[in-house]
């Protein structure tokens, strides 16, 4: 079943009922000022950081669903409604909204009356626009009343939702004109507020949410809107909120826009006032200015679509599939963009209250990105490179303001160094700029340590190489790219994390698929470093990857396939003996993608196995048999329920790896196959299953052993929108940036 269809010549996705099973969500904005926006206007907008400077509040996991976004009721006579239907979820007579790159339109209709509501961030601009375009489109003048609203976050997320002692008493607002501020600390140690305007005289305000909603309602039916009159209610503390009221006549015919800006404002020090106790409005002044009428509007727009023209210009397919080339066009660059932008930090699923960038998230998100904006790849690698410690392991995560590693965490996650050599070979693969190379690089954010970036991957191999176990694989650490498979960890505390419990390096528990990192990421480094004219060096790591590529087919050889790892007791993990878990997808896809038994035929027996084992209508699943008691020695992988997540569930960014591994040993219809599984266009007719948005990857659907087979969760914010793009574009179209062009 679908819910709405592509619209391929406007790239975008036509959602034509409110009901979808989920939210479904795009993003706006793409430098600073950002908003997350449903398909009935839920959603919430912040400043660079979801969780310090959140501009409007979110309910996560709250009922009803989605609950809170900016949201525009229409009251004439008794009938009161919202264009995008949430939250009076009052029955439209049309509806219908269009995710856009970068912008989103909704539209609803009711007795004659359409309401078109256009939202974007515009290219170099802290503010959303929602452009509201009211139509009677009946034969009677009609005469109405438009209330806005949008609910005020007192900028720190997480404090927002859990001091309530303190900010119960804390919010401050402004209303001059037709603008609302919120200025809540202003007084104090922030500089920055936040303004909801619209370019039009208004009837009335509220800034309280208790005056605007009434007492014991929800926004489902504020009680000023039931009384068709606003209170001009000024919030002090408890919870601020925006709310305009605009009454409209509009005759036959007649149409008239009304453009609302939602905006974040900073002032120097010396500028915080006009005069004592009342803020400096003039950047917010200048700010509705820019947006005052519809031509000025017309042309942010007309700037948006150039910035994704632009973008989406670089690489492109025209294929006789109407989906592939709808995936590769638009939807997964755009999906890899949002990925640059947002890493892991704000969705649906994730709150943007919790992780900072991930180490190596960051560097595979960068393989799908560096062909659309290289300069800020370049700028990228710099930053992850320089919270690498000086022996080459790595922190696992850095906070995006500060660029700094991430103490609570730690490092120890002993794949983490290798992806950065994979994110500089696609970068000069990409660019050809080996200058980056030359760049002085600090090792722990410390300048003192700073050392060209070919050294930092020099130490990356190195540490790799240095810290290998019993069978000469390298040592995992707290885990590789399964942050799941804890072999060091051995928790049996409810609520420990398994992420950083127990050492973060055992001298055991050992990994065959970072063998497979070592090798294929081991030769790219070696040809970057015959690029640069070292070539002794290169010949010597040449002969370390040669060494770990027999100790795979040795030691990580289990028979049929490429074993996963041992723990820290030695024994095989991913192997025939093992009474769960006997064969895992990760190893065979990374080891075939290394080339390893391509010429001696363990590669194409390998993804034998994992066509017959782990393959199913949906697409790969992680492991089989399914993990079904706790293993002490395994962590979190067997702490989730069969099916789920890590423990056999599809993990959509491991696919693509079996995916380029059939291309290796030549079995391309096999690959393109395995491709459209989990390919979002090509599983649209079953988003009653699927459940998630049908235009982009969500990271996980529920394997085979689980009641909801073939149900994703957690879209958007995922390494596989990078992967598979790297697949289709470099494996399956088969246009591979190398060294040599
Ligand atoms: C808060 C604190 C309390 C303190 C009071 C006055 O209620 O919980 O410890 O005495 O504020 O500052
Ligand atoms: C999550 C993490 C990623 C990890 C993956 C598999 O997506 O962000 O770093 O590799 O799970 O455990």
């Amino acid at each position: 079943m679908k819910f709405g269809h592509f619209d391929d010549d406007a790239r975008e996705y036509v959602i034509t009922t409110p009901r979808t099973p989920l939210p479904w969500i795009n993003y706006l904005g793409s430098e600073a000022f950002f908003s997350l926006v449903s398909h009935t206007a839920g959603g919430y907008s912040f400043y660079k950081d979801a969780k310090l400077r959140r501009i409007t509040r979110y309910r996560y996991n709250n009922v009803p669903a989605d609950s809170n976004g900016r949201y525009y009721y229409i009251k004439e006579g008794s009938t009161i409604w919202n264009p995008g239907w949430q939250p009076t979820q009052t029955e439209l007579d049309f509806y219908e909204c269009r995710h856009g790159l970068g912008y989103s339109i909704i539209t609803g209709k009711k007795n004659g009356l359409a309401a078109r509501l256009e939202l974007f961030v515009p290219v170099g601009d802290n503010c959303e626009i929602d452009r509201l375009v009211l139509t009677n489109e009946s034969d009677v003048p009609k005469s109405f009343t438009v209330f806005s609203y949008v609910e005020f976050c007192l900028w720190n997320a997480v404090d927002d939702s859990t001091n309530f002692q303190r900010n119960f008493s804390t919010g401050e607002v402004e209303v001059e004109g037709s603008t609302i501020y919120h200025k809540t600390e202003y007084r104090e140690r922030r500089d920055h507020y936040a303004l909801f305007t619209v370019n039009t005289p208004i009837d009335g305000f509220d800034t309280s949410r208790d005056a605007f909603l009434g007492a014991w309602r929800s926004n489902a039916n504020p009680e000023v809107v039931e009384n068709g009159r606003c209170t001009n209610s000024v919030a002090h503390g408890w919870a601020p909120v925006g709310v305009h009221q605009v009454n409209v006549t509009l005759q036959p015919g007649e149409s008239r826009s009304l453009i609302f800006v939602l905006g974040y404002i900073e002032n120097p020090e010396d500028e915080k006032w006009a005069a004592p106790g009342v803020i400096n409005k003039t950047r917010a002044q200048a700010m509705a200015a820019r947006y005052a009428t519809d031509a000025q509007v017309d042309a942010a727009l007309a700037r948006l679509h150039a910035h994704w023209n632009n973008l989406l210009s670089t690489y492109a397919v025209r294929s006789s599939d109407e989906k592939l080339d709808r995936m590769v066009n638009i939807w997964n660059q755009y999906q890899c963009m949002v990925t640059f932008n947002m890493s892991r930090s704000a969705s649906y699923y994730e709150s943007g209250t919790g992780r900072g960038m991930g180490f190596r998230d960051s560097c595979q998100d960068l393989l799908g990105f560096v062909h659309l904006i290289p300069a800020r790849a370049r700028e990228r690698i710099l930053d992850i490179a320089a919270t690498q410690f000086p022996d080459g392991s790595a922190y696992h995560q850095y906070q995006p303001l500060t660029k700094k590693g991430n103490m609570d965490i730690g490092s120890g996650f002993n794949d983490d160094p290798l992806w950065l050599i994979a994110a500089v070979y696609a970068y000069l693969g990409e660019t050809g700029d080996y200058s980056i190379l030359d760049e002085p690089v600090d090792f722990d954010n410390d300048h003192s340590l700073a050392q060209p970036l070919l050294e930092h991957l020099r130490r990356s191999f190195g540490y790799l190489r240095t810290h290998k176990g019993p069978h000469g694989l390298p040592l995992i650490g707290r885990a590789d790219w399964n942050d799941c498979l804890n072999l060091n960890c051995f928790s049996d505390t409810p609520g420990e994390s398994f992420q950083t419990t127990g050492p973060s390096e055992g001298p055991v528990a050992e990994s065959v698929f970072i063998a497979g990192m070592y090798v294929k990421y081991g030769n790219e480094f070696a040809e970057i470093l015959d690029s640069t004219a070292h070539t002794d060096e290169a010949a010597a790591v040449r002969a370390e990857v040669a060494e770990m590529e027999h100790t795979v087919l040795t030691a990580g050889w289990d028979g049929s396939w490429f074993r996963r790892a041992y723990d820290a007791y030695g024994h095989v993990v991913g192997g025939q003996e093992c009474e769960e878990g006997q064969i895992f997808i990760e190893p065979q896809g990374m080891c075939v993608m290394a080339g390893i038994g391509v010429n001696t035929g363990e590669a194409v027996t390998a993804l034998q196995s994992v066509k017959d084992k782990l393959d199913t209508k949906y697409g790969i699943v992680l492991l089989q048999p399914a993990y079904t008691k706790y293993h002490l020695e395994l962590g979190e992988i067997s702490s989730y329920p069969p099916g789920y997540k890590e423990n056999a569930g599809i993990f959509c960014h491991n696919n693509p790896w079996v995916s380029c591994a059939e291309t290796v040993v030549g079995h391309g219809d096999r690959a393109f196959e395995i491709y459209k599984k989990t390919c979002p266009a090509y599983i649209e007719d079953i988003s009653e299953i699927h459940r998630t948005e049908p235009y982009v990857y969500s990271q996980m659907v529920a394997g085979c052993d689980a009641a909801t087979f073939g149900e994703a969760k957690n879209s958007w914010l995922t390494g596989t929108a990078a992967w598979t793009f790297v697949d289709v574009s470099q494996y399956i179209l088969g246009i591979q940036p190398t060294l040599a062009g």
